[in-house]
């Protein structure tokens, strides 16, 4: 599947922790594009796993991901994004700045990510992945009433190791 983006779009990576968000948005997007909540969990407690970090982390994200696209710069949002208040969050940021939002959802099998999971260094509890698993399905028919510009579904390895990206011309006007 080619992915189709355009170029000051909010990208949304949705899926369970262990689906292989952050592998992708390093295999596809430049690591300035990719505002991960590990990452800002890092930049303010100097740990990626510290939950205690999330509300700051997540304060530092949203101002980022307002920024970069008030300066019409590509924003993917690489956490789990399986809540629907964590995307509504998100895309009113998208829609406050007039900007398009997408979703690429990693829709694959339980089994695959707790497996993935168990072969990381730090393995998150099976318990929060099997959670997260469920959000997310429960979250799929109520994506197409959240008004995201384009919804983009993953849900074999296949269709993981066969997407390509491609981006649109940049849009005129504020
Ligand atoms: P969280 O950050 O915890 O939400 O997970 P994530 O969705 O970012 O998953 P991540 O990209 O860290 O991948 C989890 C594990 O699966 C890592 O050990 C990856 O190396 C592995 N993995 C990710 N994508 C692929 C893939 O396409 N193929 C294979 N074989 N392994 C993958
Ligand atoms: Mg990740």
């Amino acid at each position: 599947m080619i992915i189709v983006l355009p170029p000051d779009a909010l990208v949304l990576l949705v899926g369970p922790s262990g689906a292989g968000k952050s592998t992708f948005a390093g295999r596809h997007f430049a690591p300035t594009e990719v505002l991960s909540s590990d990452a800002m969990r890092a930049l303010v407690a100097d740990d990626p796993m510290d939950q205690a970090a999330t509300d700051a982390a997540f304060e530092l994200l949203h101002t980022a991901l307002a920024l970069r696209l008030s300066l019409r710069r590509l924003a993917v949002v690489d956490a789990t994004n399986v809540e629907g208040w964590a995307r509504a969050t998100l895309l009113a940021i998208a829609r406050r700045a007039r900007r398009p939002a997408h979703a690429i959802v990693f829709d694959l099998p339980l089994e695959l990510c707790l497996r993935r999971n168990l072969e990381r260094d730090q393995p998150r509890p099976a318990a929060a992945i099997r959670r997260q698993h469920r959000w997310l399905r429960e979250s799929l028919p109520r994506l197409a009433e959240e008004r995201l510009d384009g919804v983009w579904m993953l849900a074999t390895e296949e269709d993981v190791e066969a997407a390509r990206i491609s981006r649109t011309a940049p849009a005129l006007g504020p």
